[in-house]
């Protein structure tokens, strides 16, 4: 019996070390807002598939640098980069330092993103702005920078929402405007790279246990009650799709926009 669980756990340790470790070896990845969340997850999981992986932040600094120690310490390569994804300087700049401290650029994850709830009658010109422009301005800028750097065998992948396609609760009308643009944004991109055999895809989550949206909120329950898996999915299940779509497997896959949500509001 011990050997039979020594045997399967060497199994399950090998597997887990040939597909994990090598996949992205040689690869520059570009992760906006990759300090916390999501993004940080990402960048984690890129980087112990061997990709090389720059990070931008807006303020969370020490996350930042967090993430890039942790990084550094299994071995890999990372850099954070100041960039307030409103800015469209910083944003560029973003993209030139990564090509030029990390030798390129082969991957581009526009993860950062910012929520903000209130009904359409009253919510204010200047949040819808601040909105736009971080889940969507950036997203263009950011992806017709890198285009400038990224050779065939390139991904562009972007983190969108359920919320696209699902708005079960109220309030959330601008948010949801936001995330639908990046999806259709996302087909649009993927028929212009086609030919220049770069895929552009969309992954959407449903809700996943980060500072934006906790799973110990107030509103959480009610989150879960819609939820054919009820539970907040964690920010390393979001990074296992980027991986997979960041990776030669999946050269045949563009313009697609992927739900992994738990099945929310199904
Ligand atoms: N969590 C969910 O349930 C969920 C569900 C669907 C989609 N998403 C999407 O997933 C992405 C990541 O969300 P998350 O839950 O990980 O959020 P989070 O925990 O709030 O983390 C957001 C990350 O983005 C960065 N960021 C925010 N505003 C920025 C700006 N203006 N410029 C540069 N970086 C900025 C933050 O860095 P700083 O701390 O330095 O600002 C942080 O690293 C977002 O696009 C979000 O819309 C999340």
């Amino acid at each position: 019996m011990t050997t039979q669980n020594q045997s399967a756990n060497t199994i399950v340790s090998t597997a887990s070390t040939t597909n994990v470790s090598t996949r992205l070896n040689g690869k520059v990845a570009l992760v906006t807002g990759g300090s916390r969340g999501i993004g940080a997850a990402i960048a984690q999981r890129l980087a112990s598939e061997g990709a090389a992986v720059a990070i931008t932040y807006a303020s969370s600094a020490d996350a930042a640098q967090q993430v890039v120690n942790e990084i550094r310490q299994r071995g890999g390569n990372a850099i954070a980069i100041k960039a307030d994804s409103a800015n469209v300087s910083d944003i560029k700049n973003s993209v030139t330092t990564t090509v030029a401290e990390l030798g390129g650029l082969d991957i581009l994850v526009n993860n950062a993103g910012t929520f903000g709830i209130g009904s359409v009658e009253d919510f204010a010109e200047e949040e819808f702005d601040r909105i736009l422009a971080i889940n969507v301005k950036s997203v263009f800028i950011a992806t017709q920078e890198a285009l400038k750097h990224i050779k065939n065998g390139g991904r562009i992948i972007n983190i969108g929402s359920i919320n696209a396609d699902i708005v079960p609760f109220p309030g959330m009308a601008i948010y949801a405007l936001s995330k639908g643009a990046i999806a259709t944004f996302t087909r649009g991109l993927a028929r212009d790279l086609g030919p220049r055999g770069i895929t552009a895809n969309n992954i959407q989550p449903g809700p996943v246990d980060t500072d934006m949206n906790p799973a110990n909120s107030d509103f959480a329950d009610s989150v879960r009650d819609i939820m054919a898996l009820p539970r907040y999915g964690k920010a390393e299940e979001i990074a296992n799709l980027t991986a997979f779509l960041a990776s030669d497997e999946a050269a045949y896959v563009t313009g697609a926009s992927w739900n992994i949500d738990g099945g929310f509001g199904l």
